[in-house]
């Protein structure tokens, strides 16, 4: 199951940072262009939102059906001295889940905004802010 799960998870890594970063190139050329909010926009913060949380509950998954929780909890001494150890248990989880906190807050404030440029610059600032903090903080060695 965890294999699986793993699995899973680093394939829906492409997806997300693909999209997310898609939706903040849109959101600043639509802000640059000084153009109305596309509706691509609209679908991009929804696509980037939900892969996300699927990601996070994948994650959730990952961290306390495999060694992680575990490992902490037991010996957290240890893991916070062993670099390899703390990305995982810590790093990772901890900065990634602030990360989906922002693109959610990113994609609501997109909803309830009403003046194309600010909602626009919404999404820059937000979301492209948790990309640059999820992207900081992805295994990148184990995705190519
Ligand atoms: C959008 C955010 C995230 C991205 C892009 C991402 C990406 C990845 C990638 C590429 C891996 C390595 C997969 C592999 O080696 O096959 C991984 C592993 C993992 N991630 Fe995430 N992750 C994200 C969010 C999270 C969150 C929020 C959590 C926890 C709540 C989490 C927990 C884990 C765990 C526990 C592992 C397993 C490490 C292992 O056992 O080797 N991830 N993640």
């Amino acid at each position: 199951m965890y294999t699986g799960l793993l699995h899973s998870h680093r394939s829906l890594a492409y997806l997300f940072l693909l999209s997310a970063l898609t939706t903040v190139v849109l959101a600043l050329v639509n802000r640059l262009q000084n153009k109305p909010t596309s509706k691509a926009l609209n679908g991009l913060t929804i696509a980037t939102l939900a892969l996300g949380h699927l990601q996070l509950l994948m994650g959730l998954g990952l961290y306390f059906v495999g060694p992680w929780f575990g490992l902490l909890t037991e010996n957290a001494g240890e893991v916070m001295r062993t670099a390899e150890l703390r990305y995982f248990a810590v790093e990772h989880i901890s900065i990634n889940v602030v990360g989906i906190v922002l693109v959610t807050v990113g994609r609501s404030r997109f909803k309830k905004l009403e003046v194309d440029r600010r909602k626009q610059q919404a999404v820059i600032a937000y979301v492209g802010l948790g990309l640059l903090l999820i992207a900081s903080r992805v295994p990148w060695d184990r995705l190519f």
